[in-house]
């Protein structure tokens, strides 16, 4: 069985939209300084062209978590592969996603960083599934609302492929 990618979003309307995003995180957090914590793998491609958008002063910090539970479906338990170099007590910390699923994963993450004791906390996601969210997580900066499909590109993978390419694709099984 081999899979078929096809274009949802073009490279240009994902630069777009990351443009508008930077632009409103600058008026947001005009003054401060803004924290941006990285979930990898995934949100790394879009962290990166966020913070190269973002006029205020940026700190970056990266953490990796694996969800109990198969690939498929996360069991929100989320264990914590590498943690934060930095504490994050009084900084005004904005979390970057790849996208927001069920809803798991970063709903149980957010509370284990609120614990830290941030001055605020926020969660910028490039993508967002409303349609599978099991778990309610308030986004505060979406970039696409987009249809229950596997998606690929800009930092999301399907079996740790596609991770580089520079739009959102979807994947299709093909059976041959
Ligand atoms: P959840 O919100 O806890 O269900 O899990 C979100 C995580 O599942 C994301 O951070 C992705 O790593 C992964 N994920 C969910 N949907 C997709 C998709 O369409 N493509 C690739 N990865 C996905
Ligand atoms: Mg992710």
């Amino acid at each position: 069985m081999s899979e078929k990618v096809t274009v949802m979003l073009s490279e240009e309307e994902v630069d777009k939209r990351i443009q508008e995003i930077g632009e409103q995180i600058s008026k947001d957090y005009e003054g401060k300084q803004v924290h941006l914590v990285c979930v990898l793998k995934g949100g790394s491609f879009f962290m990166c062209e966020l913070a190269k958008r973002i006029s205020v002063p940026v700190s970056l910090d990266f953490m990796s978590v694996s969800s109990y539970g198969s690939e498929t479906k996360s069991s929100g338990v989320v264990k914590i592969v590498k943690d934060l170099d930095e504490p994050l007590k009084d900084k005004d910390v904005v979390v970057v996603e790849d996208i927001v699923d069920s809803g798991r994963t970063l709903s149980y993450l957010l509370e284990m960083l609120r614990d830290r004791g941030p001055k605020s906390l926020r969660l910028c996601t490039l993508l967002d599934k409303p349609d599978r969210r099991v778990v309610d997580v308030h986004v505060d900066y979406t970039g696409f609302q987009i249809p229950d499909e596997f998606v690929v590109g800009y930092g999301l993978d399907y079996n740790q492929k596609y991770r580089n390419l520079p739009y959102i694709g979807m994947v299709k099984l093909d059976e041959e």
